[in-house]
């Protein structure tokens, strides 16, 4: 105080002399707030708080500010729950940004002797595959190509919604994420293996639905083998175990089909047949790569369009239903743009601003990644005031920030016109549902284009409307977000 007194009438006597700026005061990983190890553990295993995740991230910051310590399990991790300093912490990422070196998927691996694919890869290794993959899937004009492959597979589901709404009197679908899996493995399968898998067909393949049975299990126990140090994996093996034969199922399924595909195309060379291909692991296959990486890239990459399409598409035609004038207001703008025809292509949808703001809205409300992490490895870096050290695993807490009132007004409400106009006023960083820079979603355009194909065909089909029962469906945490229970909505055919 007597400083600041000081300083102010110095100032005031001799404005020539300049007064060096106070130092803003850098604090250390001590110095931040946290709850208690006994208290963390309890949200966490007692409380239900491994599906409640992302509402302790709500929970935290009320509690401690934007930023606060916890264990979990054997890990210290940082969360940060401010757009500023999520901003802060992805600018200083560094040129092969980490996720998080403390993974169970990766110790899978390792222990399996499998490759890594581009979710788990690092380094040189998995910078090579990015630029390749890059051009590929990032490039607007290689991802507008895909449309109509795109398209076969939205028909469909269409055909499938259809025969749904034949079998109950009142048109209601149950559990539409489970049709909408479906549908996310056959999307990602086209653009990977540009041939169909038969996920929509009347009767699913059995391992179709052992796979996507694979990818929930394997979520579930993600968080659990991650919170449990490795010494009690000895004493309680179940979920270690689970969790790998659902990894060795996924392998198997993909490497099935990889190796099928690539026969057929040996054959044609033989048959003297010209080969040439637009899909994913063609381009993956001729560029060299050990076929261990094929295997594990093809992996990741069907394992990531699966849950992540379904609950957004879900998301999406759930809240829709609850909001009948914002979709009338939609198929009004898609049939406009539509004119005469019945099927968007990729260029349509550039027209469609309510449609991209609906898809933006939901996957600010829902996004599927609630946290994502960062890990410095070369550096301290400075965030918010502290020094975090080197190698410490950062959280981003995705979900707090896309729910913050001082970001969005009634940050809980569907409401997606706040993107038609710049009124807002958000921080760029407070809702990224697919990331931001380097290691960002590279299935992201991919994945839009395939929700804005579905949705808008599934609007131009179906008045979609909420259960009859009126049950209300919350968000859970299953590593991803996903909802806590049965979505079931009602197709009117148009
Ligand atoms: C609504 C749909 C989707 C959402 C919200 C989403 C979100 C995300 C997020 C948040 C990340 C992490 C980004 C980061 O760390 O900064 C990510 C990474 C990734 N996503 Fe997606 N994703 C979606 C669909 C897809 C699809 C369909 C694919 C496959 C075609 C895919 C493939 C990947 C891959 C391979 C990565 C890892 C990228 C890397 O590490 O370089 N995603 N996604």
């Amino acid at each position: 105080m007597l400083q600041q007194v000081m300083r102010v009438s110095w100032r005031g006597v001799s404005p020539l002399i300049k007064w060096p700026e106070p130092v803003a005061e850098v604090r250390t990983l001590d110095q931040m707030p946290g709850p208690s190890a006994v208290r963390f553990v309890w949200d966490l295993l007692a409380n239900r708080g491994l599906s409640r995740l992302h509402e302790l991230q709500l929970d935290g910051r009320r509690r401690f500010g934007s930023m606060w310590k916890a264990s979990f399990g054997p890990v210290l991790t940082v969360h940060v729950a401010e757009p500023e300093l999520i901003e802060q912490v992805l600018r200083q990422e560094g040129h092969t940004p980490m996720r998080s070196d403390i993974s169970s998927w990766k110790d899978y691996r390792k222990h399996r002797g499998h490759g890594y694919g581009l979710l788990t890869s690092e380094g040189e290794e998995w910078q090579k595959v990015r630029s390749l993959l890059s051009k590929h899937m990032l490039r607007p004009k290689s991802v507008e190509a895909y449309d109509s492959t795109l398209n076969t597979v939205v028909t469909d589901l269409i055909t499938k919604l259809q025969l749904h709404t034949q079998q109950d009197r009142h048109g209601v679908v149950s559990d539409i994420a489970a049709e909408f899996y479906r549908f996310g493995l056959e999307g990602i399968s086209s653009v990977l293996f540009e041939s169909r898998i038969g996920c929509l067909d009347a009767v699913v393949p059995v391992e179709t639905e052992r796979f996507i049975q694979s990818i929930n299990t394997m979520f579930v126990m993600t968080l659990l083998t991650m919170a449990m140090p490795a010494w009690l994996h000895r004493l309680f093996p179940k979920p270690w175990r689970t969790f790998c034969q659902c990894w060795d199922y996924m392998f198997q399924f993909a490497k099935g089909h990889i190796d099928q595909r690539l026969k057929e195309e040996e054959e044609k060379l033989v048959r003297g047949e010209e080969v040439e291909g637009r899909y994913l692991t063609y381009f993956l296959s001729r560029a060299g790569m050990p076929m261990k990486s094929v295997y594990s890239n093809v992996t990741e990459l069907l394992l990531a369009g699966v849950d992540t399409i379904s609950s957004t598409l879900s998301w999406s035609l759930y809240e829709l239903s609850r909001h009948p004038e914002i979709q009338r207001s939609l198929r009004s703008e898609i049939m406009e743009v539509l004119g005469d025809r019945r099927i968007p292509t990729a260029a349509d949808v550039a027209s469609m601003p309510l449609l991209k703001a609906v898809i933006k809205e939901i996957t600010r409300l829902y996004p599927v990644i609630p946290a994502n992490a960062r890990v410095i490895t070369d550096r301290n870096i400075t965030v918010g005031g502290y020094i975090i050290p080197k190698k410490t695993l950062i959280t981003l807490c995705h979900y707090a920030t896309s729910r913050d009132p001082a970001q969005f007004s009634n940050p809980n409400s569907f409401f997606p016109q706040r993107w038609l106009s710049r009124d807002e006023g958000n921080h760029p960083y407070s809702s990224l549902p697919f990331g931001v820079g380097k290691r960002s979603c590279i299935g992201r355009r991919i994945a839009e284009l395939e929700l804005y194909l579905a949705l808008s065909r599934i609007l131009l089909h179906f008045d979609v409307k909420p259960d009859p029962s009126g049950r209300v469906v919350r968000p859970m945490t299953r590593t991803l977000l996903v909802p806590d229970r049965e979505i079931n909505l009602q197709f009117i055919k148009r």
